[in-house]
């Protein structure tokens, strides 16, 4: 019998949630139930999107589970959801206390990955999962939330199929 890991099982269930989502909008509340609910290292996740027309530009707090923030507007210039999202990158921050960038949401977060999420090949927004457990995202965490982040790009584009994800990606454990 193959074996499948956990990160399997939620790449697929996500995938089935992309297949069924009416919208977008819809995707993208039912994937972060679905991220915090199934893994338990995904304490927060949510999703920041660019205001349509801000100048500057500006992340505004969309779709997330887990306990409130206190950003819900993050400028590019400001935390790891800013570099993210200014840069095209995936970052990956394997100890928050370590990266003077970070914006702190809860004290009990240790960790944090943010993926940009591309309409067209332009970043309109991006997936951010806190964790309390140091240096939560190894890398094929990272792909399932790259993953995750293609997902809502196709939706957005109005594409069923999937395209692979080649998204670029720092790691800050400085
Ligand atoms: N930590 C983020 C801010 C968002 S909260 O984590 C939900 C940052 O540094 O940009």
């Amino acid at each position: 019998m193959p074996v499948t890991s956990k990160i399997d099982e939620v790449r697929l269930e996500v995938s089935e949630l992309a297949k069924a989502a009416p919208t977008a909008q819809d995707l993208m509340q039912q994937m972060v139930k679905l991220l915090h609910e199934r893994v338990l290292k995904y304490n927060w996740v949510g999703f920041y999107m660019l205001e349509p027309g801000a100048q500057p530009p500006m992340l505004v707090l969309g779709a997330f589970e887990g306990a409130m923030t206190p950003h819900t507007r993050i400028p590019l210039n400001q935390g790891i959801c800013g570099a993210a999202a200014s840069s095209g990158l995936t970052v990956v921050v394997d100890d928050v206390k370590k990266d003077p960038r970070y914006l702190a949401c809860s004290l009990e977060t240790k960790s944090e990955i943010v993926v940009p999420v591309f309409v067209h090949g332009k970043v309109v927004g991006e997936l951010d999962i806190d964790s309390h457990f140091p240096a939560a995202f190894t890398i094929e965490h990272q792909e399932l939330v790259q993953y995750c982040a293609v997902l809502v790009g196709n939706k957005m584009e109005g594409s069923s199929s999937p395209k692979s994800s080649s998204s670029k990606s720092s790691r800050s454990s400085q």
